[in-house]
């Protein structure tokens, strides 16, 4: 008797659009290199070359403080430099209203707001409460309501934090069902430290999606644990269908010590390709801005797939 493959799932999405956040998640947590940050130059090819690639929706930097962040100190300056591609979404990440006055000064397109599922995770990155960073939220969505501008949500730590360990689904969907209530029109789960398999991936989505609909979910795993691509392939069984990924699997957080980076886009759009599900973006053009910006750091990609494709090149 032969052996049949294994039933893929039913529900899997025909289409996935993927948000790119390289420029910002993934480089903020790049080291200096001499005491130096990436230059803004670099940020905006490697922004440029994304859109070209077909990437339709990038998070191109963030307006925190400095201090805390050097790598997004010119994020002013990348936005005001790119040239726009008006297929593309250029959003930038905003902890308060004063990071949202600026990113608005430069046209951002979108901004996000990011709040905690855990409340020490929530205090060592942007140094509140979680109840008091829904309130700073509350006048940045108001005025981009006016404005309409969209605002896309966060939610960090969905599955473990560095300094409570387990999260509770309940306390992810509490805080994902209030950033959608107050007009968020998407909500990112974040994994931020990589913790997740797709056991407790699930059960996590299962409660948020009781609470937030699944058209309004995307997925944002960090993959320290190298589970990122069985997890995303969790989510799409559940009917997500918006992946949040960082070229070259850029990244971390600066406030989530040993996570490390976004799960790579290069390894997303492979198994998506693999599927049979269409993203938009072109495959070799995409391979080839993981390798510029790797050069640009002095790093080989952390993506499995380029990795493997760069060896091929080189052979
Ligand atoms: P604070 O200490 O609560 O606020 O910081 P403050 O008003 O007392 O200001 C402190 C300093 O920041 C002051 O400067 C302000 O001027 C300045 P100083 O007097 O010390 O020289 N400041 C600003 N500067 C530039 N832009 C601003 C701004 N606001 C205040 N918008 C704040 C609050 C949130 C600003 C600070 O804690 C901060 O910048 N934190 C960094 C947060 C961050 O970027 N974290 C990483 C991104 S989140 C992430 O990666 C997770 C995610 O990917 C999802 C996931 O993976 O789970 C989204
Ligand atoms: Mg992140």
């Amino acid at each position: 008797m032969s052996i049949q493959p294994p039933a893929l799932p039913q529900q899997l999405p025909k289409q996935v659009k993927i948000v790119e956040v390289g420029p910002r998640d993934g480089l903020q947590n790049e080291a200096l290199i001499n005491g130096k940050a990436i230059s803004a130059a670099d940020k905006v090819a490697l922004i440029e070359q994304l859109a070209d690639a077909g990437v339709s929706y990038i998070e191109s930097g963030s307006f925190v403080s400095p201090k805390w962040v050097p790598q997004m100190a010119t994020s002013a300056e990348v936005f005001t430099t790119i040239k726009r591609n008006e297929k593309v979404t250029y959003a930038a990440l905003t902890p308060n209203m004063r990071g949202y006055e600026a990113a608005i000064a430069v046209n951002a397109d979108e901004v996000a707001i990011f709040a905690a599922a855990s409340e020490s995770f929530s205090q060592k990155n942007i140094n509140c409460s979680i109840a008091e960073s829904i309130e700073r939220f509350a006048p940045i969505i108001a005025d981009a309501k006016k404005r309409n501008i969209k605002v896309r949500g966060y939610v960090s730590c969905v599955v473990g934090c560095p300094y409570e360990g387990d999260i509770s689904p309940e306390q992810v969907a509490m805080v994902a069902e209030k950033l959608l209530a107050m007009g968020c029109y998407e909500i990112s789960l974040g994994d931020t430290i990589g913790v997740g398999t797709p056991a407790s991936v699930t059960k996590m989505l299962q409660a948020v999606s009781a609470r937030v609909p699944t058209a309004q979910l995307a997925v944002h795993f960090h993959d320290t644990y190298g589970q990122a691509l069985t997890n995303i392939y969790a989510a799409l069984g559940l009917g997500i269908s918006v992946i949040d990924s960082a070229i070259a699997g850029l990244g971390g957080c600066p406030y989530a010590k040993g996570a490390s980076g976004n799960v790579a886009t290069e390894d997303v759009v492979y198994l998506l390709n693999g599927l049979g599900i269409s993203t938009g973006i072109d495959f070799d053009k995409l391979l080839q801005t993981g390798w510029f910006i790797s050069n640009k750091l002095g790093k080989p990609p952390i993506s499995k797939v380029s990795s493997a494709y760069l060896a091929q090149q080189q052979s």
